[in-house]
């Protein structure tokens, strides 16, 4: 990984950024899960989580947050210290764990999820390798799970192929956020029937000349 996401992440710090944009509406989606999760306890999952305050921004408050763990996944160990501080401002039992999310085995023991985050992924692996960790969905969450994921959608825009390779993995779209074409999109999808097929021995890798 020679890109660096600290500095990337900076750009979080001015609130009218895009980014910062996108994660408000991420925030929002988390929210709306928790208000529709069935009683009991939510186990969340955040792959290539970064400092987690789109998890911590939607749960704070929220009345279902003691109902929540789960394990936030992220290579930087600087990003990961900063997510354990978010993390521990929740009522919530969460774990940060430093590790390859393009992995499955490095976060196999957090599943199945029954909110699973994959923001911030699909604008830096291939198309091969986003297919590829959809088509695993059905395999990381419960039955009724709700994904996040999101993407840029600078042309070629690959967000109806996103949609529709989500489709063809069982999921349903339950929202689609995007400012305008050419800007981020956040998808919502519903996991319809969870799966037990075995998951790929590799998911994606991150991509430094997509930038
Ligand atoms: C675009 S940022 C997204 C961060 C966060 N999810 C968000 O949306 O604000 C991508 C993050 O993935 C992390 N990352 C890159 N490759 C990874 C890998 N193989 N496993 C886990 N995290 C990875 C980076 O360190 C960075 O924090």
């Amino acid at each position: 990984m020679t890109r660096d996401w600290v500095q990337w992440h900076r750009a979080y710090d001015d609130p009218s950024s895009p980014l910062s944009q996108r994660r408000s509406a991420v925030g929002r989606l988390i929210r709306s899960a928790l208000d529709a999760a069935a009683p009991g306890p939510i186990t969340v999952v955040s792959l290539c989580a970064g400092d987690g305050r789109d998890l911590a921004l939607g749960a704070a408050d929220h009345p279902r947050v003691a109902d929540l763990s789960g394990t936030l996944v992220e290579l930087d160990p600087r990003l990961a210290a900063d997510a354990t501080v978010a993390m521990a401002g929740l009522s919530a039992t969460i774990r940060v764990e430093v590790a390859d999310a393009g992995d499955p085995d490095r976060f196999r023991h957090a599943l199945p999820a029954d909110l699973l985050l994959l923001c911030g992924i699909f604008g830096n692996i291939s198309d091969d390798d986003i297919r590829r960790t959809i088509a695993a969905v059905p395999a990381m969450c419960r039955t009724g799970a709700t994904v996040i994921w999101t993407r840029h959608r600078r042309e070629p825009d690959l967000t109806p192929s996103i949609r529709a390779w989500f489709d063809a993995a069982g999921c349903e779209s339950t929202g689609f956020v995007s400012p305008a074409s050419g800007s981020f999109a956040i998808g919502c999808e519903r996991v319809t029937v969870s799966s037990t097929a075995p998951m790929p021995t590799r998911l994606f890798g991150f991509l430094d000349d997509l930038w």
